[in-house]
Order: C-alpha cells, then sequence, then structure tokens
C-alpha cells in the first residue's frame, strides 16, 4: 500500500471543506506594497508558463501549489494535475485567446515557472505583475504570499524570504470569476478576459526602496513628494533642466519638498516632459513629467487656465486577436485613429488601462479620462465591495499620477442613484482628491429621465458631470435631448461621456434600420447638431472608436460583438459615422486655434 503525505489527508478534507479558499483571500497585495517601477530595470519574466485550467479549484484542495518536482511515476498522491508538465501558455496573455477550448472559460487557472536565485545579502528581490483578471494567488516553493483582487492594477510582492539558492518555483492561481462583490460585478458590456495578461517582472533592489515618487506642478512651484522602504535620512531629487538638483530629508521613509520652478507648460500643442530622477540610499527611479494644470471655474475646464473643448472618444482595450493584452503598436495605432478624428482627449474605459497608455499620451500630448470599474450594479452596501474599489482607485492613481496626460479620474460609470451608491462613490471621489488633489474627478452618470434633467446626487461631488445618454438609440424619442438640455443648468462642467449607435460594417450589416451604417451616422448627425447648442457642454467621448468583443450580444447584427465603433474591430475600417465626428471636430478645432480677435475686429 503506498504511503500518502498529510498533504493527501488535507486534500480529502477538503472535498468537504467549501471554506477551502478562504485562507488564500488576504488582498495584503495592494496600493501599500507597490514599488515605484519607472526607470528601473529589471528581470522579465514574460513567456511560455506551464499552464492548466481549474474550474473546480482542484488545484487549492489538493494544494498543487506544494507538489514539488518528480517523475511521474514516482509520485505517492494520484493528484490531477502536474503543475511541471503539460500545456504552456504565453505570459503576458488572455487565456480565451490561446485555444478555442478556454474561449468561455471562468475560474481558476494556474501558471508555473522555474526562476533561478543567486542570494546577495542585503538585496530585495520584488516581483511586479502589471494585470491579472481578477484574482491573483502568489506562491513561492510552496508557501502562498498573498493575493490580489483587481483585474486591471499592477501588484508587487516581496519574493526575498521565499527565495532559495538555485531553482525556485514561482506559481500563480489567477481566477476571473464574476461574483456578486467584485469590482466590476458578473453584469459588465465587456467580454470578461482571464489570465495574466500584462508584463511579469523581478526586480533586484537594494535594502532600501523607493515605493513612491509623486512629481507635480503646484502654482508657480513643482511639489515632490516621496516614500522610501528601509532606513534611510533622506533622498535626492533633480530636474537636471530646471537646474534643480536637492536633497530632501526623510521622516519615517516620507519626504515632500516644494520647489520654486517655471517649467515650460504640458499642453497637448506642446507636450514637454523633463527628466527627473530620484535617489535615496542606493536605490534609483526615474521619470519623465509634464508640469500643467488642469482645474474648473463654473462650467468651464481649464488646461494652464485657458478654457478648453474635449474632443473625445472612448475606447477599451480589446483586440480581435489579443484580447485584453495590448502592446505599444496597439496603443500608438489607438493614439493614432483618436488624432486622425481630430481628438484632443480620450477616455480610457471602463478600467485603467496599460501604463504605456498614459506614457505615450504625454509624448503624443493627448489628454485622458481613466476610471475604476464601479460599473453599473455593485454591491455598494457590501465594505469588502468598496475595501476593493478603494484600492483599485489607489493603486491607478498612484501608477499614473506623474502622468500629464491624465486629467481627470473617474469613480464609475451609469451606477443607480441610489443612497448606498451615493455613500460609495463620493467617498471613492473624496478619496481621489486625497491621493491628487491636482485633477478633476468625474464619474459617467445618466440622465434623471423622472424629470429630463441632467440631475445626479453624485454631482455636487465630483468636478466634471460625466453623462452616457443615447439618444437616437435606446432612447427613441429624439426630442427629448434638446428637452434635457433646455432643462439643464448644470453649475459645472458636462462631458458627454458616452453617445452613439451601432453599425454594422460587415456584410450581415442591413442596408437600412437599427444597426444599418446609415442610422449610425444619422443618429451622430442629430446628437451633433443637439449637443454644439449646449454651451455648459465642454467635452464628448462618443461611443466608441473600435467595435469590440462582448459575450452578452448574439444578435444577428452583432455576433460576439458591440459594433458602435466608428472603426470596425478589424481597428481599419472607418465607418460614415467616424467622418461626420471628424468634421464636427475639425470645425471645433479651427474655432480653438483662431487668433484672438484684434481690438478694432470686436469693435
Ligand atoms: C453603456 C455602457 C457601455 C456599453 C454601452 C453600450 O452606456 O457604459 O459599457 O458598452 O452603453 O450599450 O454599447
Amino acid at each position: 500500500m503506498l504511503e500518502r503525505s498529510e498533504l493527501a489527508d488535507n486534500a480529502l478534507q477538503a472535498l468537504h471543506d467549501e471554506d477551502y479558499d478562504r485562507p488564500f483571500n488576504t488582498q495584503n497585495l495592494n496600493a501599500d506594497t507597490l514599488i515605484f517601477t519607472r526607470g528601473r530595470q529589471g528581470q522579465s519574466l514574460d513567456g511560455d508558463w506551464n499552464f492548466c485550467v481549474d474550474l473546480l479549484d482542484t488545484g487549492l484542495r489538493q494544494k498543487w501549489f506544494a507538489m514539488t518536482p518528480e517523475a511521474p511515476e514516482d509520485r505517492i498522491e494520484p493528484w490531477d494535475y502536474d503543475p511541471y508538465m503539460g500545456e504552456t501558455v504565453p505570459v503576458p496573455s488572455c487565456w480565451q485567446m490561446q485555444k478555442e477550448k478556454w474561449y468561455f472559460f471562468e475560474g481558476s487557472a494556474w501558471y508555473t515557472r522555474p526562476l533561478t536565485h543567486d542570494p546577495v545579502p542585503g538585496r530585495r528581490q520584488v516581483l511586479r505583475i502589471g494585470a491579472a483578471q481578477y484574482d491573483c494567488k502568489v506562491f513561492l516553493n510552496g508557501a502562498f504570499l498573498g493575493n490580489h483582487y483587481g483585474g486591471s492594477t499592477p501588484f508587487c510582492v516581496e519574493l526575498t524570504e521565499a527565495l532559495k539558492p538555485g531553482q525556485n518555483w514561482l506559481m500563480l492561481c489567477v481566477n476571473n470569476t464574476r461574483t456578486r462583490d467584485r469590482v466590476p460585478m458578473r453584469n459588465t458590456d465587456w467580454f470578461n478576459y482571464g489570465g495574466v495578461y500584462r508584463e511579469v517582472t523581478l526586480y533586484d533592489l537594494p535594502s532600501v526602496v523607493i515605493r513612491d515618487l509623486f512629481v507635480r506642478l503646484e502654482g508657480n512651484a513643482i511639489r515632490v513628494s516621496v516614500a522610501v522602504d528601509g532606513a534611510c535620512a533622506s533622498a535626492r531629487f533633480s530636474i537636471p533642466e530646471l537646474g534643480i538638483d536637492t536633497e530632501l530629508p526623510l521622516i519615517a521613509g516620507k519626504g515632500d519638498v516644494t520647489l520654486a520652478a517655471s517649467p515650460e507648460l504640458w499642453s497637448p500643442d506642446n507636450p514637454k516632459l523633463y527628466d527627473v530622477s530620484l535617489t535615496a540610499g542606493e536605490d534609483q527611479v526615474q521619470d519623465r513629467v509634464g508640469f500643467r494644470s488642469i482645474s474648473r471655474e463654473g462650467t468651464e475646464i481649464l488646461l494652464n487656465g485657458k478654457p478648453l473643448f474635449l474632443r473625445g472618444i472612448s475606447v477599451h482595450e480589446d483586440d480581435a486577436t489579443q484580447g485584453k493584452v495590448t502592446s505599444e503598436t496597439d496603443i500608438r495605432r489607438r493614439f493614432a485613429h483618436a488624432k486622425e478624428l481630430g481628438c484632443n482627449f480620450l477616455r480610457l474605459a471602463h478600467y485603467p488601462h496599460h501604463e504605456r497608455a498614459a506614457e505615450i499620451a504625454d509624448e503624443m500630448g493627448l489628454m485622458l479620462w481613466e476610471e475604476v470599474p464601479v460599473y453599473w450594479a455593485i454591491d455598494f452596501s457590501n465594505p469588502a465591495t468598496r475595501r476593493d474599489a478603494e484600492n483599485q482607485l489607489r493603486e491607478l492613481i498612484r501608477r499614473d499620477r506623474n502622468r500629464a496626460s491624465v486629467i481627470i479620474w473617474s469613480v464609475g460609470n451609469e451606477n443607480p442613484d441610489t443612497d448606498a451608491r451615493l455613500d460609495f462613490m463620493r467617498g471613492l471621489a473624496d478619496l481621489a482628491k486625497a491621493e491628487d488633489p491636482t485633477r478633476l474627478t468625474s464619474a459617467a452618470c445618466l440622465v434623471n429621465h423622472a424629470k429630463l434633467k441632467i440631475e445626479d446626487r453624485l454631482a455636487e461631488h465630483i468636478d466634471v458631470i460625466g453623462l452616457n445618454e443615447y439618444y437616437g438609440w435606446y432612447e427613441e424619442n429624439f426630442d427629448e435631448l434638446g428637452e434635457i438640455g433646455r432643462n439643464s443648468a448644470p453649475d459645472r462642467p458636462v462631458v458627454i461621456s458616452e453617445t452613439g449607435a451601432d453599425g454594422d460594417s460587415t456584410e450581415h450589416g442591413p442596408e437600412r434600420g437599427l444597426f444599418s451604417l446609415a442610422y449610425q451616422d444619422e443618429v451622430y448627425a442629430k446628437q451633433i447638431a443637439t449637443l454644439r447648442a449646449l454651451d455648459y457642454v465642454k467635452g464628448m467621448s462618443p461611443w466608441i472608436l473600435y467595435d469590440f468583443r462582448v459575450e452578452r450580444r448574439q444578435g444577428i447584427f452583432q455576433r460576439g460583438w458591440n459594433r458602435k465603433g466608428l472603426i470596425a474591430g478589424d481597428k481599419a475600417t472607418k465607418k460614415p459615422a467616424f467622418h461626420r465626428l471628424a468634421a464636427y471636430y475639425a470645425e471645433r478645432a479651427a474655432v480653438e486655434h483662431q487668433p484672438p480677435l484684434a481690438p478694432e475686429e470686436t469693435a
């Protein structure tokens, strides 16, 4: 009779224990365990990892993470998977796009790879995962190091204590199940991809580590805030091009200084960036930062004190072949199409996009709305849900608050106006201001259809009212839009964060009526004609640049895709409505860039 390890007894026990996963949900990998990574050279752990789907969490029950490499014929427990053999997937990737059999898979999946380590006394090893959808549990050599909640923000885990000299085994258990308490909840109008779909990097660090660096314009000065982990009395900050090179005292690892400076201001027409550097002990990071101010006065949005109109478009992270994996090429194509449309602004919906998006927008001079996926129905009364949403917002802000292109943090999309929602989202808006008082806050709100007004109790707690309205599509009485416009007198700027219509540009598309290209174009014509008359509307980001994949749309003209794109899912075929919007934006841009009238001209 083969001897069984106590592992087997535990595994047997787990068959009857439905709380088996509770010990693995600490959510200890969060905004507070992030390290600042820009300017660092890390070791890429991208590439092929061993992979296995695990719908019933057999891996946590049988403790696959505790298995060690062994010849199959020598094993003494007949486990149902061997983490060291079998199928592989590339990291980063979405498993749905790897094999047809995984297209609709929703559950846990295991990633395993070796990791060689040559210990050096005093050095620290920190792993950073760019994003894993949704819950990612980290195991090293059989030890559970923690888990992260949130499908679109980076997280870090220190491996130092669990690493051993020579070969180690790193395992991730990623679960993308939609549930009532997650953010977003279980009903979204975008595809529920799963997997480790952004880069994985291992950083070899000194004992003192820079966790955060926040650099921004504050009035006519530059404010620098740093956080350092480890015994260090001061840090050195420099912006050579501005002649800044200064020592920051650190108290309990925190440093904050305001420096007199007159940097060239960042703007879409002049996306000026400065190289900044921070050293603490032996650790050093760099960044490229643009300095600008964004504010609101009454219903105006002001960039560097000048009113502007946000000529925007909404975008998802979605690709016909890559799913939610986005590359530099994909981002640059997205932004090039936006510029071709005449945009100076994009709404990165409905979750934090890849960090390269804001870095490239900094360079290209595009302004961004970034948001957390507090989308539609959320378990607003659940403290755990609130903690999850707040952490995702903190992680987004700490990741991107050095990005001049980001001008708006949005805390939600199309949420029901209930007391619980108001408390939850007001809390998020206040958190955004506490983390970063230099940017505007918003949320994509809904029209108050009962009163036919732009009215939402959240509006007084955000700087910019985002408004999603689909007159001509979901709302068939188009005349109501004009009535709403006349009935409303918001005291702050409104950005039409969504409007649009489907247009099926494939051979299946109808010649006329709903889902035809002609109808989509007609909706844009009527929307533009109505919205241009509302002087408190200071921007728009119609829905959406590209058609995108979604499970819930199986109509004969949708076939698994939302076809409201101005460009088809091939990211090449432009629809008539693209040109309609481009013409309007060109008109607006011409007015904005008109030289100010000479006094005699205004007499
Ligand atoms: C909603 C929602 C989007 C959705 C869109 C649509 O407003 O915010 O996520 O894709 O409308 O119905 O196409």
